[in-house]
């Protein structure tokens, strides 16, 4: 079985599942090759307009494969495959979490555009436990989402934080009961009935523009702003609003 599964939930719709539960979903080579390989293709397929990323009952991923760690060296990891492939997704990325979202699997989440979660979540930047610096955002992703305190708690304690508590940090936005992959989906299902051109755009606009001064960002939004204006999905969201009816968008 593979490490890593693809499936096709709804039209438009993507499903990238972590797929190693009896570790907890650790993520060694083999899931980092299939998701960075994965990805850049669901990037290219017109047909898919939004992806949810997820991993088992017990855990979205435990972190880096820490026995796959423990024999490599420093070069090793150098010459590791590195997981920007998640951050370099046009398209919207949900995180689907249950369970545990650790070190590594906190920061896969981190990379996506928006986070579910279920009650049993819990999230961490367990690194400095093991003598690591957080490597895939940790320390600088997290306290862009959650502020410098909140984040500093995090990646100096290698505490846990719970659905609850991440939720009022704002890592994630939504808390479900149970399994949250059928919530994931829904909001995917949504996004995806939208005009796939401007989620693109605005995706686009929040993160490059987050990493700009003010004014720079503001002339990124204008520019995306007046390129969405140039599509044929902006007349069909026009006429469909005003002829009263859903839209239909086709990328165009
Ligand atoms: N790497 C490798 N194997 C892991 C793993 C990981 N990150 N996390 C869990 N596993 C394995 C366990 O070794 C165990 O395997 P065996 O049954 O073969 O012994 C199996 O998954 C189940 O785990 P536990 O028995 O430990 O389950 P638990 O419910 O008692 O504890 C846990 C759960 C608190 C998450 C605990 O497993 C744990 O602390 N895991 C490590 C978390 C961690 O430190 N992650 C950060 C890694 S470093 C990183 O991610 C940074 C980076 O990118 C460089």
């Amino acid at each position: 079985m593979s490490a890593v599964l693809l499936e096709y939930p709804a039209k438009h719709v993507a499903l990238l599942r972590i797929n190693r539960p009896d570790a907890l979903n650790a993520l060694n080579a083999e899931v980092r090759e299939i998701i960075n390989t994965t990805l850049p293709m669901l990037d290219q397929d017109p047909e898919i307009r939004c992806v949810v990323l997820a991993g088992s009952e017990k855990a979205f991923a435990a972190g880096a494969d820490i026995k796959e760690r423990s024999t490599m060296s420093a070069v090793d990891v150098m010459k590791m495959s590195t997981t920007r492939g998640i951050a370099a997704f046009s398209k919207p990325l949900i995180a689907a979490v249950n369970g545990f979202a650790l070190g590594g699997g906190c920061e896969y989440a981190m990379q996506c555009d928006i986070i579910i979660a279920n009650d049993k979540a819990r999230f961490s930047q367990p690194e400095v436990k093991l003598g690591l610096v957080p490597g895939a955002g940790g320390t600088q992703r997290l306290p862009r989402a959650v502020g410098k305190y909140n984040a500093m708690y995090m990646v100096l304690t290698g505490r846990l934080v719970n659905a609850s508590d991440a939720l009022r940090m704002g890592l994630v936005c939504e808390v479900v009961l149970g399994n949250c992959d059928a919530r994931a989906i829904e909001i995917a299902i949504e996004i995806a009935a939208l005009p796939p051109l401007t989620t693109r755009l605005i995706k686009e606009a929040v993160n490059a523009g987050s990493d700009m001064s003010l004014d720079a960002a503001l002339r990124l939004e204008t520019r995306a702003h007046q390129l969405a204006f140039a599509t044929d999905d902006v007349r069909e969201g026009i006429a469909a609003f005003i002829e009263k009816r859903p839209g239909q968008f086709y990328g165009r």
